[in-house]
């Protein structure tokens, strides 16, 4: 028999609530205070976590109790830990308890921020806090934004808003065959693949993002950026726009920002600065000069949820003319109207972006922002990128590994060339590497995840955790000696 709730799970009487409430901040608290001594990555297949969850469609409640039962001995060991201090794959956060307390006060309000109207205190809370981010950033003091789901999103954003301003006509209802030339954009071949994606979504076609090559230190070339302008100009093409990284995804790489502004300015081109992943590290004094020239971005897509250490979902776009991103994306629908004369009451956040039903993301941002002070930020960033370079230090000190990239923020390439291997190919160490980068992910002390770095296969560590120390690192050069001397070199 089923056990029947004690009360309507639907409408929890508040003590209930507090209850409930107690045992799931319990098992935060437990988790989140045990997550260095787990492993990074079970080892488990998919039938495994199948067979452990109740599949049946539930006809009748459980108690709450049976539910954080799942979270605890199902959710929680079968799990990768981002918030362990030795999760170095992809551009992973590990969260802030703060901000996961926000998301759950978030949804107790149930916030839905489609415009000043339909969550005023949350309305006017999220554009204080794209203010401070603003700050923080260092872009145009006359910029306005708003929160997305992610990088991926800003840059569709970005890149919508780029479109609407330089396409000839009314791109907006006459649609792409009212072009009469290619819409060209131009990113280094570093660039992360959302651009191409949200190119290919907006209907300009990916074969239209011009891939630039990029210098020794994975930087955009301007020479060949503006080789290529030219070549499509003469073509009959329309270059529109110019996609700069703040930290490319691969090993980091920050384009020169203000000499690619010179170049959008002369070509008369919209220059988005994709900051996803290193925006945030503008508050470190040892980066801050990479990012001199994001002032003149007309739009710029940063990740709270990477940087700030957020839990996800939270992204952020910001436009330096507002009214660009008013153009691209405000539709009129009788539903939607506002009746109102108050320009700041009457604003909403649908005429902005691509969403109307918004999350009130700004929340966490906000509490974590106020919990820990820009200060708290700044030094906890400025000791990832101190691992990273600690990390550099440590391969470039030994004869087993070798960089493949230099470290600009905290994202290192390497691999490994055991003595054994000292003499082989290039194919031979991919190889090798890959197989160390398999077993070093099975065995669960680090975890790194792959690039491909000058044709060659990387392994790849990125470092954006409060709890990761240098002490991590040279665990983790331990962990791929102890993985590699298991693994028999074929
Ligand atoms: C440079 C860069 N841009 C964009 C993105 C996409 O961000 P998101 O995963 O939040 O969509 C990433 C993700 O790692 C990134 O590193």
């Amino acid at each position: 028999m089923p056990t029947m709730a004690a009360h309507d799970p639907l409408d929890l009487p508040p003590e209930e609530i507090r209850r409930a409430g107690h045992s799931a901040i319990e098992a935060m608290a437990e988790y989140l205070g045990s997550v260095r001594n787990r492993s990074v990555y079970p080892r488990v297949a998919s039938r495994d976590i199948r067979e452990q969850l109740d599949d049946a469609l539930p006809q009748d409640g459980v108690p709450f109790e049976e539910l954080l039962h799942v979270f605890r001995d199902v959710l929680v060991p079968n799990s990768r830990h981002n918030a362990h201090p030795r999760m170095f794959g992809y551009v992973q956060a590990p969260g802030i308890a703060v901000a996961a307390l926000a998301d759950l006060l978030a949804s107790t309000l149930n916030a839905n921020l489609t415009a000043w109207r339909s969550a005023p205190a949350a309305v006017e809370l999220e554009r204080l806090t794209i203010d401070w981010i603003k700050q923080m950033i260092g872009s145009d003091p006359g910029a306005a934004g708003l929160f997305v789901s992610g990088g991926s999103m800003a840059n569709f954003a970005g890149l919508a808003a780029a479109r609407r301003a330089k396409a000839p006509g009314d791109f907006a209802r006459a649609g792409a065959q009212s072009l009469g030339s290619s819409m060209r954009i131009y990113a280094s071949q570093e660039t992360h693949h959302s651009i191409a994606k949200a190119a290919t979504l907006l209907g300009l076609g990916s074969d239209n993002v011009r891939e630039v090559r990029v210098d020794e230190r994975f930087r955009i070339r301007l020479d060949d950026l503006e080789g290529k302008i030219a070549e499509d100009l003469r073509a009959g093409h329309l270059p529109f726009c110019v996609v700069a990284n703040a930290g490319t995804v691969n090993t980091g790489a920050c384009d020169p920002i203000a000499e690619v502004a010179d170049v959008a300015r002369r070509f008369n081109l919209w220059m988005h600065v994709d900051a996803s992943y290193g925006g945030f590290a503008r508050l470190a004094p040892s980066a801050r000069g990479l990012f001199d020239g994001i002032d003149q971005a007309d739009s710029i897509s940063l990740d709270p949820h990477k940087w700030l250490y957020l839990p996800v979902d939270c992204g952020c776009v910001l436009y330096r003319d507002p009214q660009t991103a008013r153009a691209a994306f405000a539709h009129d629908a009788e539903y939607t109207r506002v009746i109102s004369h108050e320009a700041d009451e009457a604003f909403a956040f649908w005429d902005y972006g691509p969403e109307l039903s918004r999350r009130f993301r700004a929340l966490k941002v906000w509490m974590a922002l106020r919990a820990v002070g820009v200060r708290g930020f700044a030094a906890a960033i400025e000791k990832d990128l101190a691992c990273a370079r600690h990390f550099e230090a440590l391969v470039r000190a030994n004869d087993d590994f070798e960089m493949l990239a230099p470290v600009e923020l905290s994202i290192f390439c390497f691999r490994h060339v055991p003595a054994a291997l000292r003499d082989a190919t290039d194919t031979q160490l991919d190889a090798w590497n890959e197989r160390l980068l398999v077993e070093l992910q099975r065995d669960g002390s680090s975890y790194l995840s792959n690039a491909r770095i000058g044709g060659r296969f990387s392994l790849r560590g990125c470092v954006m955790n409060y709890r990761t120390t240098p002490r991590d690192m040279e665990v983790l050069l331990a962990d791929l000696r102890r993985v590699a001397s298991a693994l028999p070199v074929q």
